[in-house]
């Protein structure tokens, strides 16, 4: 089969790989349809991971299936089928919970698995032309009969339309309050559009790149662009001086100034000088337990300078972590079958799985116009 692989810091190709096929009687194979370039494969692109050279990338696929297991009662041959970029095993006590991020079966050592991730276990990525689905009859979200339609829709149920949501629910998002989201890359984008179906009054998005801030606009989000001034002013200056009631980090450990220079803190800070007293913080961006390539001696551990003395004195909350895709993504699917949401509003490009290098590089740039890109294998 035809894959994306890593070969090094910013060098993938589209090579050929062993098919993918069953190895234990309860997994299924995916014939893949539409599969998202992610920033978490940046992250690793960027060389900023322990990623092993010669894997295949991609966690967010969407397919038919085409082979399974012995095992699986549930999913049928010929199902269109989207899955969680978790690999979780639905047994454990994490999974149990509905904490399917943090799997305890599936990463043996660690919680949480994941297709084509570093770090997270041994599993083969989406961007390819057959994926193997472990613990099929659990992960695979049979989509429903508009599949075919909206095929650009569903595949945003793989990671980054639960993830948004995710990070709202971690800030304890409720109907009528404030939310102000850093970052409006798909996820942050995912995360306003999230806030706003959940009722938020007034959803503010900072980031500095204009067309991504025109698609914060389009879903009647409010745009703050942090080259024209200090982002916490602005929020202030729209909230009263009391700050937003909830706030949203969508933009993880490689965050930057508006000039581009890294500092692993500055959107944890900003987020509690811009949220008021009691308010909740969420946090889906990706930071990591060490960044050996960071160039502050801090993030190179995995520490950052954070303001615990005024976050503590404001009272306010915070949670993180990975996305537990499979808590939402049956109701997320629901919105958009009922037509209540559209998450595809976001897609910029879709190209074929050849074309995937090049759009890394565009995508890594964050070239203007590059906003979400589906990459369509066998097309
Ligand atoms: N927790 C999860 O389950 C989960 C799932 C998917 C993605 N992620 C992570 O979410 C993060 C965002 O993903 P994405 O696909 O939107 O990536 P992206 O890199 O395309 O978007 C990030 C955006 O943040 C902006 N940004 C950078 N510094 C900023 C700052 N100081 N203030 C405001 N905005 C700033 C960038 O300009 C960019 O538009 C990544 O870290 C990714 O790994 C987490
Ligand atoms: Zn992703
Ligand atoms: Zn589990």
């Amino acid at each position: 089969m035809r894959a994306l692989v890593y070969n090094g810091p910013r060098d993938v190709s589209i090579r050929d790989m062993q098919d993918a096929k069953i190895e234990r009687p309860h997994d299924v194979v995916l014939k893949i349809i539409m599969t998202n370039i992610c920033g978490s494969d940046l992250h690793m692109y960027e060389g900023r991971t322990d990623m092993e050279t010669g894997r295949i990338l991609g966690h967010e696929s969407l397919g038919e299936v085409i082979e399974v297991g012995d095992a699986v009662d549930r999913v049928k041959m010929g199902d269109l089928v989207c899955v969680p970029f978790n690999v979780a095993c639905g047994f454990c006590e994490n999974c149990e919970r509905g904490l399917t991020g943090f799997c305890l079966t599936c990463n043996p050592g660690s919680a949480g698995a994941a297709y084509g991730f570093a770090g997270m276990g041994p599993y083969s990525g989406g961007q390819a032309e057959l994926l193997r689905v472990p613990y099929a009859d659990f992960n695979c979200l049979v989509l429903p009969k508009d599949a075919r339609e909206k095929l650009r829709d569903y595949v945003m149920l793989s990671d980054i339309f639960p993830t948004g949501w995710h990070s709202t629910e971690l800030a304890g998002v409720k109907s009528g309050e404030s939310v102000v989201v850093y970052g409006a890359g798909p996820v942050g984008l995912m995360a306003a559009y999230s806030a706003l179906i959940k009722g938020a009054s007034k959803v503010m998005v900072v980031d500095n790149h204009p067309d991504r801030l025109k698609l914060a606009e389009s879903i009647g989000a409010i745009a703050i662009d942090n080259s024209r001034g200090d982002a916490v002013e602005q929020v202030l200056d729209m909230t009263e001086g009391v700050g937003a009631h909830r706030g949203c980090e969508c933009v993880g450990y490689q965050c930057h100034d508006h000039y581009g220079h890294e500092c692993n803190h500055l959107t944890m800070n900003h987020l509690v000088a811009s949220v008021r007293p009691t308010g909740g913080i969420g946090c889906v961006g990706v930071f990591v337990p060490k960044d050996p390539k960071a160039e502050d001696e801090l993030a190179k551990m995995g520490k950052m300078a954070f303001d615990f003395g005024t976050f503590w004195f404001k009272g306010q909350t915070l949670k993180t972590g990975q996305a537990n895709v499979k808590a939402y993504n049956r109701y997320l699917a629901r919105l958009i079958e009922a037509g209540r949401a559209k998450p595809s509003f976001i897609v910029s490009q879709e190209l074929s799985l050849e074309e995937a290098p090049k759009a890394y590089e565009h995508f890594d740039k964050r070239d203007a116009g590059w906003t979400k890109v589906l990459l369509r294998p066998g097309v």
